[in-house]
């Protein structure tokens, strides 16, 4: 497994994630298909044509690539169908125009691989993606799929799969980072029946898009893991979790588990080897809570998803109360490729104690935003100016934020810690599912907070109340704060109400909520302190503290903010550079974002 085999015959992928589809990539992907079977004799050999999941690069996309030659397309439209069919498919000819440029060498790349963004990552749980139709199941069977769930069934006992994946390393990759095997083992020893084993594709966090990626563009990757894990620990049903939102991944999954039925992968006798196991499909309603394992298990259930105390864990009584192994959808799909290759390979990437690879969706400020994969011990800086290609717009880097909406900012002086489960935790944020949001200077870390704030406020289920009065009344001082209405003890309330918050939570929403507001007062202080007390917002973000004015020798008269400003407050007299209306300004920051001058200045707040 984790085969790179390229066909002999053309072939060419064209993506359908969700990114490019929602840039057309079906209708090119029919385009081609029309022209290439219409051109009957005039093509000695006819390409094959398959639509695969996200290739990582959505904001280049729609992506094609066309192999054996490996030549990797960009932002492709369906008028460029007839070029690439008459110079690339008939004639072999490159495509300048098409190519990705690679923003770390500023060098047009044949292959996506000879990019730095693609050269420094390690896919394994990715895989498949963007080489296989996630449409069927024979693409996944060519390229190893289900090779390990034989081996599992007829070459391996249940204790000694679940000793391969203990002695590999692998943490869960869902949030806490659970040892994998050590949690299979609990299920394993309660001696009540039935069990049940639930893959976690709720997803939850702002921003996040690695496990819809995979339920999407490989779904018999978790599938194949999940009848490996409950044949482990003596399961004989599954669900899939999925969030309602994610339409794709529900279509996937559900063509994917109907295949496996039909291979005889699912279902009674699996395989001739005498074990059953049936998986179904839950549609989650939205709630980030729901992510929670024991909330998703009780929307599964058919109850309201509110997380319970977890003094009995959900190995020994999860859903239904009977034994239950819940795990990620990365997690997952990172255990038929441990079974086929063996513990001894999976745990020789990674770090001591954070083995394997790690997906994270790297978005915000940055050149290169995607889905990626690396070997977890890579620096926080490898993965923002290699892989990412560094911060766009010449600006500075400010700050990281790992860990969805719960984890924290990590400042520039830490860029060289390693990515692990253990580092980033000692740092005030955590891994996370894999969220990686950049920020550049521009970007308030005040407002940071309290946008995270907000949205977890509003995600407390409100069972338990310091979660729930917590962190509203955090929400309260940071609003204040942002107004310019902080007071000089709004610091040290916000300390205090944060280590209760952590403290008294039941789960782990409120136990990590304080994770924005304590990284951001630890790193970010000076911030804090203009606010509070010059009642200035430093970056030009909060309203009530800012105004802009255009500098009146560096503007170029070029009135492109004047067009992007939707208050009609930018004008000029003719010959001369152009002016802000305060009156009319409403701090959008839109004229700042559109100005390649760097013209537009922030001042403080005008009075009155
Ligand atoms: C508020 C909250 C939301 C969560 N959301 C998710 C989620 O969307 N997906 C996920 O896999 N784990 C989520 N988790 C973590 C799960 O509770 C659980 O630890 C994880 O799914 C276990 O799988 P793993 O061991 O493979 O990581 C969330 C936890 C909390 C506290
Ligand atoms: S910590 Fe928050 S989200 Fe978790 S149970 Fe309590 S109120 Fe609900
Ligand atoms: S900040 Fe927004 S409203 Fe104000 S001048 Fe600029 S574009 Fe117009
Ligand atoms: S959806 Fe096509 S590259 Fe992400």
């Amino acid at each position: 497994m984790v085969e790179d085999n390229m066909p002999d015959k053309k072939t060419v992928l064209i993506c359908c994630g969700t990114g490019c589809l929602a840039n057309n990539s079906y209708e090119i992907y029919r385009e081609l298909k029309k022209r290439v079977e219409a051109a009957g004799e005039d093509i000695s050999v006819k390409p094959v044509l398959k639509t695969t999941g996200c290739n990582g690069l959505c904001e280049k996309g729609p992506v094609i690539t066309i192999l054996p030659e490996d030549i990797f397309y960009c932002k492709v439209k369906i008028s460029d169908v007839d070029e690439i069919f008459e110079k690339t498919l008939l004639k072999g000819e490159i495509i300048e125009r098409l190519l990705y440029l690679d923003i770390k060498t500023g060098k047009k790349v044949k292959s996506h691989k000879e990019s730095e963004f693609f050269k420094r990552q390690k896919k394994i749980a990715l895989r498949n993606i963007g080489q296989i139709d996630p449409a069927n199941i024979e693409d996944y069977i060519q390229r190893g799929g289900y090779r390990a769930l034989k081996k599992a069934l007829f070459e391996m006992s249940p204790d000694e799969i679940i000793n391969e994946v203990e002695k590999s390393g692998l943490r869960g990759r869902g949030g806490a980072g659970f040892p994998t095997g050590y949690k299979w083992k609990q299920a394993k020893k309660i001696n009540s029946f039935p069990k049940y084993v639930i893959c976690n594709g709720d997803e939850g966090d702002p921003g996040a898009f690695m496990d819809r990626s995979v339920m999407e563009g490989d779904p018999h990757s978790i599938i194949e893991g999940m009848i490996i894990g409950a044949y482990a620990v003596g399961a004989q049903k599954g669900f899939v979790y999925i969030r309602d939102e994610y339409a794709l991944a529900v279509k996937n999954v559900s063509r994917a588990i109907k295949d496996a039925y039909g291979r005889g992968f699912l279902g009674e006798n699996i395989l001739g080897s005498g074990f059953n196991l049936d998986i179904e499909i839950v549609r989650g309603g939205g709630a980030f809570v729901c992510g929670e394992s024991t909330a998703l298990m009780a929307s599964i259930e058919g109850r309201v998803g509110e997380p319970r105390v977890k003094y009995i864990r959900s190995t020994e009584k999860g859903l239904w109360g009977q034994p239950t192994v819940l795990n990620n959808v990365e997690t997952w799909a990172n255990v038929p490729v441990i079974v086929d290759r063996g513990a001894k390979w999976f745990s020789s990437i990674g770090t001591e104690k954070s083995k394997g690879t790690k997906v994270f969706s790297l978005v915000g400020k940055v050149n290169n935003t995607g889905l990626i994969e690396v070997p977890m011990g890579v620096t926080l800086r490898e993965i923002i100016f290699d892989i990412g290609g560094g911060i766009p717009g010449g600006k500075k880097f400010k700050a990281v934020q790992t860990g969805g909406p719960s984890g924290g900012c990590i400042p520039e002086s830490l860029l060289d810690l390693p990515v692990d489960f253990d580092s980033l935790d000692k740092a005030g944020s955590m891994m996370g599912s894999g969220g990686m949001i950049v920020m550049d200077e521009s970007n308030c870390m005040v407002e940071v907070a309290r946008y995270y704030l907000k949205f977890l406020s509003e995600e407390s289920c409100g069972k338990c109340t310091p979660c729930r009065e917590g962190i509203r009344r955090m929400l309260e001082i940071l609003e204040d704060i942002c107004a310019g209405k902080g007071r000089e003890e709004d610091i040290k309330l916000l300390l205090e109400l944060a280590e209760t918050v952590r403290e008294a939570s039941l789960c782990g929403l409120g136990k990590t909520a304080p994770n924005p507001v304590l990284t951001t007062i630890k790193y970010f202080k000076d911030e804090y302190l203009a606010h509070i007390k010059e009642k200035r917002c430093p970056a030009g973000v909060c309203k009530e503290l800012t105004s802009y004015r255009i500098n009146q020798e560096l503007c170029k008269r070029c009135g492109v903010c004047a067009k992007k400003c939707p208050a009609g407050a930018i004008f000029s007299k003719p010959k001369s550079p152009y002016v802000i209306d305060n009156n009319k300004c409403i701090v959008c920051g839109a004229c700042r974002e559109a100005c390649r001058f760097n013209a537009i200045e922030v001042m403080g707040r005008r009075e009155g």
